[in-house]
């Protein structure tokens, strides 16, 4: 039996934190065996926003480097940079034509986005959903492993690609998007109750993949806990809440056995507990990030083959719409 098709991708914009280890990466991990999986370093995603390019290189090669530590086995699935496969940008010009500037404009992310950059509300910003679609239905996705706060983009991906099959005939498959229910929202060490995020303001609301140990237990030191001093989880104790979550997320327990092994212990010995926990786990993975990033032409081929295949599937579905929708492509 044909296995299904999975795809999702990161922007190399920002160091990964635990937030996009536990909710992404790791949960590629275990798709990656019984899925077809395409996993991407969306870099056209990340010049909506104002970009050093240098950084941008040097970020995409990173990030490529650290899903491979992480475990993503390039022999098992197609890991590819975004810019490489032209299809991406073909596919969402044409569904440009198929999607209303209300509903951009109505995008949560668009919204948050236009006040952040008020100085800087491009089209790209606004078309940010229509090239996620574009990434999501040219490899005939069926899955689509993402975070809570980019379940709205492939709602908009499911629109677009049934307004496309009513207007020109069945052409895409519809994706599913495939969210975690635990571990699926890791949440800022000074805030618990915003997302942990990788462009952040504040460094210490976020533990990076790269950061050291004495950085990581300085901030789980100063992570901001909850009134009371039982160590529970609860809605009333959203700082709390958050870091048994990324304690289960690494030691791989349920959150009865965290809240059992804690209890009577104080704020303190919990934070360092956590801290221990997560620095123990991302060492090894730091080692081998930096080793692969040392093996320049290693990497650049794993790239090149990924960038390869991934033409090959995106191809096929780009010529199927382009003569769907009666572009010329030769005789
Ligand atoms: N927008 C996603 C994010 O910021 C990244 C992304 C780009 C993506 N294209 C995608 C995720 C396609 C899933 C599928 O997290």
């Amino acid at each position: 039996m044909e296995k299904k098709i999975v795809y999702s991708a990161i922007q190399p914009s920002g160091i990964p934190t635990i937030g996009n280890y536990i909710g992404s990466v790791r949960n590629w991990l275990s798709l990656q065996e019984d899925y077809d999986c395409f996993f991407a370093m969306a870099n056209l995603h990340a010049i909506t926003v104002r970009h050093d390019p240098a950084l941008l290189r040097r970020r995409t090669l990173e990030l490529a480097a650290l899903y491979i530590a992480c475990g993503i086995d390039p022999e098992k699935c197609t890991l590819y940079v975004q810019s490489q496969v032209p299809q991406h940008a073909e596919l969402c010009w044409t569904l440009n034509s198929l999607t209303y500037v209300g509903e951009m404009e109505r995008m949560t992310q668009f919204k948050d986005k236009a006040r952040n950059h008020a100085d800087n509300i491009n089209m790209g910003l606004m078309d940010y959903p229509v090239l996620m679609a574009a990434d999501i239905l040219l490899y005939q996705t069926d899955l689509v492993p993402v975070g809570q706060d980019q379940t709205q983009h492939v709602e908009i991906a499911r629109d677009i690609a049934i307004r496309f099959n009513n207007r020109y005939g069945e052409t895409f498959r519809v994706p599913e998007a495939l969210v975690r229910k635990q571990g699926a929202k890791i949440c800022s060490l000074q805030d618990p109750l915003k997302k942990m995020s990788k462009s952040g303001e504040n460094p210490n609301d976020s533990i990076f993949m790269t950061d050291d140990r004495d950085t990581i237990l300085r901030k789980f030191k100063r992570a901001v806990t909850d009134s009371g001093s039982e160590i529970v989880c609860s809605e009333e104790k959203p700082g709390v809440s958050n870091l048994l979550a990324i304690y289960c997320a690494f030691r791989g327990c349920s959150m009865a056995e965290a809240e059992r092994e804690f209890s009577g212990k104080g704020y303190g010995e919990f934070k360092l507990a956590v801290g221990e926990t997560v620095a123990d786990a991302l060492s090894p993975v730091q080692a081998e990030q930096a080793r692969i990033l040392s093996d320049k032409e290693y990497l650049g081929g794993v790239l090149s083959r990924g960038a390869e295949r991934a033409f090959k599937a995106a191809r096929k579905t780009l010529s199927k719409v382009y003569r769907k929708v009666g572009f010329y492509q030769g005789e």
